[in-house]
């Protein structure tokens, strides 16, 4: 039997939550979009064409904001593609994934699928083919309240009030040679600073997130970061950070050891836009919008990233994601909330079919993957301030990031609801874990919930046929003493305890 203890005291907090940490992203890519999110014609479809089973699908998720158009397919978007009639919409290539695209699905269907779902949108601009001046008038289409060519045409397209979006993105991975009009740090630092400063000038309530690295591991890492903060650290709120997860070594404790990368890419992110601020004397604070984040490394095949042909809507990157999948999401959640004095918005990429928390099938059914499941109880329930987590437990080397922890950890006070939220990752394979918490500061708990997503068959999916093999299952394996509680989490276990006081 192992042992692990938890401190947590009421009065050391790491920050307030900002709920903007629990966003998605939905990217005109493969079938997010088209036969995802909206599909004229399906059984469920309303008259704008949305999926009711995935809207259903989606409340249920929760998440509170959702990043669009892309992704790559930004960097070659006109946004005035996808406003006005519908079969006035040019048809065009899409240069990201060799699609083509309908511009069926533009910017006032997805303001008004983000209504019907109860989430803020996250508009980008595209500051790849294009520049500062089309991005300060898409702000105009979207937030200005009328009077102009733009907040009229706004108007005249069925949109009398302005849809008042207050989070943009300036461009998407613009640091990748992949990129429709890849730009070195000095080519987008000062292309995004300009950008941020007209797009400001029409509507000074915005937030702009400028790009990091696509992700840690580029070539450029750092010293990107430190040159496009040299040049909008004024003008902008946030840097941007991606990171997919893989799964090199096939092996589960490597693959959870990418929780502890994920932790070092957000205090290094951070560390340099600290940086950038003492050269300046600067007492601003960057936050972070870790705007693209998921597993993906079972769907990274050419044929995964585009089909012959110029089709509509392909079947692109759908990775199928299984048990070990969700332990790492639910360890990715922990980093976050972690994180939170600086990440202040995140995006679980992407929200359906492509790199999906939800499946669907044209015409068909839809179905929660096993990642939708911790992002859930996260999303659902981390209300209030984040703690400071004290973990003692045994460790274990890694090839990945050295020397590290058996348990994960994080834990939300919610004084209005008098509840501590704990989320806990278990990566010990083999033997159960007997955690204790203790409880400092607090009143007694009077009650405990619990709730833990495990199984012996780490590769177990869920599919049509069975939707829920994955799901989480309530335990009693707990105690409750005066001041602490004794948990017992079975090996390789995300593990949601809810503890009322
Ligand atoms: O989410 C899939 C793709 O991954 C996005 O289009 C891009 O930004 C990232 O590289």
């Amino acid at each position: 039997m192992n042992k692990a203890r938890i401190i947590l005291d009421s009065d050391f907090a790491v920050s307030e939550v900002d709920r903007r940490l629990f966003g998605v992203f939905v990217e005109h890519l493969g079938r997010c979009v088209y036969t995802g999110i909206f599909e004229p014609g399906h059984p469920t479809a309303d008259k704008n064409g949305f999926r009711h089973d995935v809207l259903d699908l989606v409340r249920e998720l929760g998440p509170t904001i959702v990043r669009y158009p892309g992704g790559n397919f930004l960097s070659g978007y006109n946004w005035e593609d996808g406003v006005g009639p519908v079969d006035e919409r040019p048809v065009r290539l899409d240069l990201a994934w060799l699609s083509t695209e309908t511009n069926r699905f533009g910017t006032n269907e997805f303001i008004e699928w983000c209504r019907a779902a109860g989430i803020e949108p996250m508009l980008g601009v595209n500051l790849g083919t294009r520049s500062p001046d089309e991005a300060r008038e898409y702000v105009e289409y979207c937030n200005h309240p009328g009077g102009s060519h733009w907040s009229d045409r706004r108007a005249t397209h069925g949109y009398r009030e302005p849809h008042a979006v207050k989070f943009w993105c300036l461009g998407n991975e613009m640091d990748g040679p992949w990129q429709i009009c890849h730009k070195t740090a000095t080519e987008y630092g000062r292309v995004a600073k300009e950008a941020a400063k007209v797009m400001k000038w029409v509507d000074p309530s915005i937030q702009v997130a400028a790009c990091g690295s696509s992700h840690r591991a580029m070539p450029t890492f750092g010293a990107w970061e430190q040159e496009v903060m040299e040049h909008t650290f004024e003008e902008v709120d946030f840097l941007s950070l991606h990171m997919y997860y893989q799964n090199p070594y096939n092996d589960v404790r490597e693959f959870l050891a990418n929780i502890e990368i994920m932790d070092r890419f957000i205090n290094e992110a951070v560390s340099v836009c600290d940086a950038v601020a003492a050269k300046r004397r600067s007492p601003k604070r960057m936050m972070l919008s870790f705007d693209e984040w998921n597993v993906w490394y079972k769907a990274r095949t050419d044929e995964d990233h585009s089909k012959p042909g110029w089709p509509v809507a392909p079947r692109l990157i759908e990775e199928n994601y299984d048990l070990q999948d969700a332990l790492m999401v639910g360890g990715a959640l922990i980093v976050l909330l972690n994180n939170s004095d600086r990440v202040k918005a995140a995006c679980l990429a992407q929200l359906v079919n492509v790199i999906g928390a939800i499946f669907t099938e044209p015409g068909g059914a839809a179905w929660r993957q096993t990642i939708f499941h911790p992002f859930k109880l996260v999303a659902q329930n981390a209300h209030g301030t984040v703690l400071q987590t004290k973990v003692q437990s045994t460790q274990f080397e890694t090839k990945t990031a050295g020397p590290i922890d058996n348990i994960v950890a994080s834990a939300v006070h919610n004084a209005n609801q008098r509840k501590v939220i704990l989320f806990v990752l278990s990566r010990e394979t083999a033997d159960s874990v007997d955690l204790s918490i203790e409880l400092r500061g607090f009143p007694q708990s009077k009650a405990c919930e619990s709730l833990e997503i495990a199984g012996s068959d780490l590769l177990l999916t869920n599919t049509a046929q069975r939707p829920d093999a994955v799901q989480p299952r309530e335990t009693e394996n707990f105690s409750l003493q005066p001041n602490s509680i004794i948990a017992k989490l079975r090996p390789l276990s995300w593990n949601f305890l809810s503890l009322s006081y």
